[in-house]
């Protein structure tokens, strides 16, 4: 099962050697000139060259959802996405959420004991920050629908849900607050 909105281009496991490219992605608001092989998996280009090992690799099969990235905000299973796909869009890992301090959704999913092995948590996290940006208010059925693409096999998801909707009333708050400024 998969909430990605992109239908992505897997890479074939017995394909013939692919061809090395010039690309530059773009991820978490730096540029990485990279050579890479027309047939890399986002999410090993990530956690290889790119260095950020916050995107989990599980199923590599669109299954689990533990490698959801952003692609211009829309998130994506980065194992089953090219990485020369990804080639001047805005990618947004986990270590792209926080500031100098937690964002939000991290920091209530840490209140609620909604981590537990914290395998899942990265993936958990892009999806509910596309779901608050499409969805500023979910219900809980919005926020099962919109974390429908990740796997948890420790929490049950009750308290994954109970942050999303505390993160999602936490920042409803402020933005009316900045409005009546
Ligand atoms: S590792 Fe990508 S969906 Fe499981
Ligand atoms: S906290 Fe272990 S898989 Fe979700």
């Amino acid at each position: 099962m998969t909430s990605s909105s992109e239908h992505a281009t897997s890479p074939e496991k017995n394909a013939p050697a692919a061809s090395v490219n010039h690309v530059e992605l773009t991820v978490n608001g730096v540029s990485y000139p990279l050579h890479l092989g027309t047939d890399r998996n986002l999410s090993s280009v990530l956690r290889g060259e790119v260095g950020l090992t916050g995107t989990k690799e599980g199923c590599d099969d669109c299954e689990c959802g533990a490698c959801m990235v952003l692609l211009d905000g829309q998130p994506v299973n980065s194992c089953s996405y090219l990485a020369v796909q990804a080639a001047g869009r805005a990618i947004t890992t986990v270590e792209g959420l926080a500031g100098d301090d937690l964002h939000p959704l991290q920091r209530n999913i840490l209140a609620a004991g909604g981590v537990q092995c914290g395998f899942c948590t990265p993936g958990m996290l892009m999806s509910a920050e596309a779901l608050l940006e499409r969805t500023p208010l979910p219900s809980d059925e919005e926020i099962r629908i919109g974390l429908s693409g990740n796997l948890c096999r420790c929490t049950g998801y009750a308290r994954i849900i109970e942050a999303v909707r505390a993160t999602s009333v936490e920042l409803d708050g402020v933005r009316r607050s900045s409005v009546t400024e």
